[in-house]
């Protein structure tokens, strides 16, 4: 019986992933940005060698499904694995949009081939983690990481890497907390519907090459005002796909164009602030440090709970634990 214990944060897309080329592994039909977050955090627990399989979520057995899909993926370290306990924590909401996915599955591939005794190379890892959640690739590193989509069939090339470090820009990512529950169409099947059904879908896929370009620009001269852009443009025409799919897929609700009214006042006011979607209603909005509080001030005013947070850090195990 070996143990090992990861703590990994969540991202935030700026250049968004929507759409898969591969659905079994993964795979993304365009590449993406995104910053990782300090503050929230999974931390989870591995057992590689238990009496029998189980899954503990936030301190209670996990939903038959969430336990089968961790069980499945500590599978792909290796297929004739004993039977393992797993024990994870969010300290935000689960699957509320808040991308508590993409720091689960980093932990969990960090923790669990660590408990294997298996040694990984970066990327390896940060493919391990993308067969669980696509964008759990990009959380093994803090900072701003790329994922690029690559073009091998195995996916061996569908990895992400860190574009900058942490301490490269201080920039705070103001969270308007519009809804904690659970969201109603999960990301997989909301992008399946979106690229079966969609008639905006391929521009999506075509653009979006363009926009990781100025992205990546951006992010590394610190354009704040360019970076704006297109993070606004990537969020909106990802939600535009879906909004055009059959059944329409629509996470918006009025606070949260509450909030975004509330960022272009802002920016009419002068304040560099800019917004991001997920797939629910929350809106996260990007600003330098030292607006921050001036930005949580005025979402909170449209919608009750914000939170401010950071640059997070890499995905590490945690000693003696
Ligand atoms: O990898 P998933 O299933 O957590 O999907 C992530 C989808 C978005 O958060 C909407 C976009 C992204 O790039 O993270």
């Amino acid at each position: 019986m070996k143990r090992a214990t990861a703590v990994a944060h969540p991202n935030i897309a700026l250049v968004k992933y929507w759409g898969k080329r591969d659905v079994a592994l993964n795979l993304p039909s365009t590449s993406s940005l995104s910053l990782t977050l300090d503050t929230f955090r999974t931390r989870t627990t591995v057992t590689w060698g238990a009496s029998q399989d189980a899954v503990v979520v936030n301190g209670k057995p996990a939903a038959a499904k969430e336990g089968e899909r961790v069980l499945r993926f500590l599978s792909l370290v290796d297929p004739d694995r004993p039977p393992c306990a797993v024990e994870t924590d969010n300290n935000f909401p689960t699957a509320a949009g808040l991308a508590s996915s993409s720091s689960g599955f980093a932990a969990l591939a960090l923790a669990a081939t660590a408990a294997a005794g298996k040694r990984y190379t970066p990327a390896a890892l940060s493919a391990l983690a993308r067969r669980g959640s696509g964008s759990a690739c990009r959380s093994l590193w803090g900072g701003w990481v790329v994922w690029d989509k690559g073009v091998a069939a195995d996916g061996g090339d569908s990895v992400s890497a860190p574009l900058a470090k942490r301490d490269h820009w201080d920039v705070r990512l103001v969270v308007a907390l519009i809804a904690g529950g659970r969201k109603a169409v999960g990301s997989t099947e909301a992008m399946i519907r979106t690229q079966e059904t969609s008639p905006l879908y391929p521009g999506w896929v075509e653009s979006a090459d363009e926009d990781l370009a100025r992205a990546r620009r951006a992010v590394l001269d610190r354009d704040l005002a360019a970076l704006g852009q297109v993070m606004e443009h990537s969020a909106l025409k990802m939600h535009g796909t879906m909004l055009a799919a059959r059944l329409p897929i629509r996470y918006w609700k009025p606070s949260t164009l509450a909030v975004l009214d509330a960022v272009d006042e802002l920016r009419r006011g002068g304040t560099a602030a800019f917004y991001t979607m997920d797939a629910g209603p929350n809106v996260k909005v990007l600003c330098l440090a030292a607006d921050a509080p001036k930005v949580a001030e005025a979402l909170r005013a449209v919608c009750g709970e914000v939170a401010v947070l950071g640059v997070g850090g890499d995905a590490r195990l945690e000693k003696g634990r």
